[in-house]
């Protein structure tokens, strides 16, 4: 459900040089890394990625900037802000997701579970709620 999104405080590297923020496979996220993306020059009032995956989890990070998380597990919506480099958002599989209010330049990271396989995506929300 989505009150397993947990918002995971990362390791903070304070330098006075600028700082330094890690995740490791197993040990800061509870999966195994296989793919890192990210979205950038996201034109302002833009919407991303509504859709939910039946297999993949995933770590979501403002890297830069801020911007919204929005998880609907069918029954419950939660909305997660994000606006720190050393939070991310744990974001189990099976869950609807969206992203919205982007910053200007903000920078959404996005450590996820698998490979790309877009098998494992589920786009439409009736869809969703019948595989629930
Ligand atoms: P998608 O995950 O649908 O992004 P959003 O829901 O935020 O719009 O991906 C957009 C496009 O990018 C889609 O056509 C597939 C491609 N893509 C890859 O080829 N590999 C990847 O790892 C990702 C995340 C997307």
């Amino acid at each position: 459900s989505v009150y397993d999104c947990t918002i995971i405080e990362l390791d903070k590297h304070h330098h006075e040089k600028g700082n330094i923020t890690v995740v490791e496979n197993n040990i800061t996220i509870p999966f195994g890394t296989k793919r890192v993306y990210y979205l950038y020059d996201i034109p302002g009032g833009e919407s991303r990625g509504a859709h939910a995956h039946k297999e993949l989890s995933q770590l979501v990070i403002a890297a830069s900037g801020s911007f919204d998380v929005i998880l609907d597990d069918g029954k419950e919506r939660k909305i997660f802000s994000l606006n720190r480099s050393y939070y991310g958002l744990y974001v189990p599989k099976g869950l609807w997701r969206q992203m919205e209010n982007f910053s200007t330049n903000a920078l959404a990271l996005i450590v996820a579970s698998t490979t790309y396989n877009a098998e494992d995506y589920i786009y439409d929300y009736e869809e969703f709620l019948k595989h629930k």
